[in-house]
């Protein structure tokens, strides 16, 4: 049954199993070079990648990348589609305004006529959706519950030289976990945070309609549904949110930055990540970067990685594990946990 009242008991909340799936078209910095004026050499300085997934438009979207993330999540969890009461995405590129992703997932995966919905974070999206689930288990409404990251972002990406200051950055995906109610109550999260600054949109959005370009964008109507990104303004905006981000999500859970085995970030650009490394003294393997290989693949990054590290057997049970992200909106958020 699903959804069902609120349980009396404080119940611990597990990580229990993580999938991903990426579109098979792999794109490298030489390929792009082809495109539009570029080089191999400017894309790996600035952001250290050298290729990312591309969907095909024709064959595939987000709520597909979406379902094959949430059943391999399942899988290794080692459920049923039918034990999942509840499906949450965080998207920002839903195939289309409705059917949520969340809903098509459910039914795709098989899981019935359970609750589901969509997040919508950016870049934070799933950050802001398992904080959200979290708290669902925990308040005893809710048992197994799949939380998913999936964005196909390159359809709003123009992949000719006046767009290369934001095309070459981007990648599709997705990556899905398992939270799964657990009678040890050490488990689960241990502080989170969730922010955002509508005020610095103008940095970084999407403009559907004239309206929507800030007076500080002129207006273009080749610009439609293409990504504005002021580069350099967001560049500044992660580098000092990404720090601050660690110091408060540290401060809320009582525990010094050595005391977190893994920080799971998003992988926005290569030099972010280096500079809240060298802030916090922190080892590569604590600080994980798979953003050579997918680039920045917005909500499905954090998961994305997270997978990664616990397929390479890097993640145990018992470890403490930060998700950080930030994003256009502008959003920035975490999630610490006890696993
Ligand atoms: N290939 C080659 N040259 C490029 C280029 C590309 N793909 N994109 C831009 N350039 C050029 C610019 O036209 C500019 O040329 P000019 O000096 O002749 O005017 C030059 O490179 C420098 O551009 P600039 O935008 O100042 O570069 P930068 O050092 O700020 O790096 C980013 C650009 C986008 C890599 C960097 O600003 C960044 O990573 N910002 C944060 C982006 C981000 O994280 N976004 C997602 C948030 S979730």
């Amino acid at each position: 049954m699903s959804g069902r009242g609120r349980s009396p008991v404080c119940v611990g909340v597990e990580i229990a199993g993580s999938g991903s799936s990426l579109p098979a078209r792999r794109v490298t910095n030489g390929d792009l070079v082809a495109m539009m004026d570029t080089s191999d050499e400017w894309i790996v300085q600035r952001t250290g990648i050298r290729e990312r997934r591309i969907y095909d438009r024709e064959k595939e979207g987000t709520a597909d990348l979406a379902a094959d993330a949430a059943r391999k999540a399942i899988a290794d969890a080692g459920l049923l589609p039918t034990d999942i009461d509840l499906v949450v995405v965080g998207t920002m590129t839903p195939d289309s305004p409705t059917p949520s992703v969340a809903c098509v997932v459910a039914d795709r995966i098989g899981a019935g006529k359970v609750g589901a919905f969509d997040v919508n974070g950016a870049c934070c999206g799933f950050v802001f959706a398992i904080n959200t689930a979290h708290d669902l288990i925990n308040g005893g409404a809710y048992r197994n519950v799949v939380v998913a990251g999936a964005d196909t972002i390159t359809r709003f990406c123009d992949f000719s030289t006046a767009g290369r200051n934001v095309a070459v950055l981007f990648g599709d995906a997705a990556a899905a976990v398992v939270l799964r109610v657990s009678s040890d109550t050490s488990r689960g999260l241990l502080a989170q945070a969730m922010h955002s600054d509508g005020g610095g949109a103008k940095n970084l959005f999407v403009p559907g309609r004239k309206q929507d370009f800030p007076s500080n964008v002129e207006y273009d109507p080749k610009r439609i549904n293409q990504i504005y990104m002021d580069g350099q303004a967001v560049f500044k905006f992660a580098v000092g949110t990404f720090s601050k981000l660690i110091e408060q999500t540290l401060e809320r859970s009582g525990l010094k930055a050595d005391e977190v085995d893994h920080y799971v970030c998003h992988q926005s650009n290569y030099r972010i990540l280096d500079s809240a490394r060298e802030r916090f003294g922190l080892s590569p393997e604590r600080l994980h970067v798979n953003i050579d290989r997918y680039g920045n693949t917005v909500g499905a990054s954090v998961p994305l990685v997270f997978d990664e590290l616990r397929k390479s057997g890097r993640v145990q049970p018992g470890q403490k594990v930060m998700f950080l992200a930030f994003g256009a909106g502008l959003t920035w958020g975490s999630s610490l946990w006890q696993l």
